[in-house]
């Protein structure tokens, strides 16, 4: 089988295709035969050898990157029950270590897996996982978002943000959502208000937030502090930043929080019955060939896209 793999950390040519063993379940393990798989910042960031996990992998190389597949079961252990060879699944596997998505067959255990339903393609299904427990648990989990609340998301037309938009207006939340002009169409027909990050009047609308939802962090995180009602909640995904926001907003007497998404497969079958009933759009803005993967992270590292960029095997 195909596989792509690093030997060092560095730029997307270290991305290197390989071929490889199908790899064999152990007895609470299956082996999904992959037809997507989406890529995320993590994946790029490891790669550049930055955050928690390139930290760990550096005694692993090489390594393979990747956590978001769908695709069919082609074989189980021995001791899984309940999932059968030949049905659509889809799930952040093996996270954050060893990783290994970027492959034509994936090891996983089932215990995160979701069961993928006819009317979502694989595409969709390889796009929603990280993002979307990302958007879920941050939103739920970490910001107790209610009905009725004013939420800002910051990156609103990115892989994460759009799914958190659009699940903080389905929660009956009033949310405005940060993008570049060219993305506010796209932003409007998903009932969210644009705002243009690039102009300070268009900035000026983000006050009294209940919860600030930041997928930027850094420097965007901490001046988004000042959007927070009093009582309000920041929640930052940038896991490189989240320590210094989280200070900051003590320091100011404002509430900020960090957290690190986990596999949760109740939460990823709910998110996939909602793109199911159309309730959740996932937008895919591009898709490459797996062997292209080095292009698509240099495509996802521009910091624009619309939504997500998947591999096709
Ligand atoms: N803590 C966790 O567990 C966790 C989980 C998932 C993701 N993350 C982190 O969350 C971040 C977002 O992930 P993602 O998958 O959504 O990334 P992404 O899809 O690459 O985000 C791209 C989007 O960011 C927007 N953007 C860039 N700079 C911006 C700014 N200053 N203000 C507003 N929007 C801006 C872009 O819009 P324009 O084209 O308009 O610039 C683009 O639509 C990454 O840093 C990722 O590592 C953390």
């Amino acid at each position: 089988m195909k596989q792509i793999q690093i030997t060092e950390f560095g730029a997307p040519d270290v991305l290197q295709s390989i071929e490889a063993e199908i790899p064999e379940p152990q007895s609470h393990q299956v082996v999904i035969k992959v037809d997507a798989i989406g890529i995320n910042p993590i994946d790029y960031k490891t790669r550049r050898g930055l955050g928690f996990v390139a930290e760990k992998a550096k005694s692993r190389l090489p390594w393979t990157p990747g956590y978001d597949v769908s695709g069919e079961i082609y074989s189980k252990g021995s001791a899984v029950t309940g999932w059968e060879v030949g049905q659509r699944v889809c799930g952040m596997v093996n996270f954050p270590l060893p990783a290994g998505a970027y492959s034509e067959y994936v090891v996983a255990i089932p215990e995160i897996l979701a069961s993928v339903p006819d009317s979502v393609n694989s595409e969709m299904a390889a796009a929603l996982p990280l993002a979307g427990l990302t958007a879920w648990q941050g939103l739920y989990e970490t910001g107790n978002l209610c009905s009725g609340q004013r939420v800002a998301v910051l990156a609103a037309a990115g892989g994460v943000g759009h799914i958190a938009a659009q699940l903080a207006r389905h929660n009956g939340a009033q949310v405005w959502g940060t993008a570049s002009t060219s993305h506010h169409d796209f932003l409007e027909e998903l009932g969210i208000k644009p705002v243009d990050y690039h102009n300070e009047k268009s900035l000026s609308q983000l006050k009294d937030m209940d919860l600030v939802f930041d997928a930027v962090g850094g420097e965007t995180g901490l001046q988004a502090l000042d959007f927070l009602a009093t009582g309000g909640t920041l929640v930052t995904l940038p896991t490189i930043t989240a320590e210094q926001i989280v200070q900051a907003a003590k320091e100011q007497g404002k509430h900020a929080r960090g957290y690190t998404v986990h596999p949760d497969a109740k939460q990823l079958q709910t998110l996939l019955d909602y793109v199911a009933d159309k309730q959740l759009i996932i937008n895919i803005q591009k898709r490459y060939p797996l062997a292209d993967a080095a292009q698509a992270h240099a495509q996802l590292e521009k910091g624009h896209t619309r939504g997500k960029i998947i591999l096709t095997v």
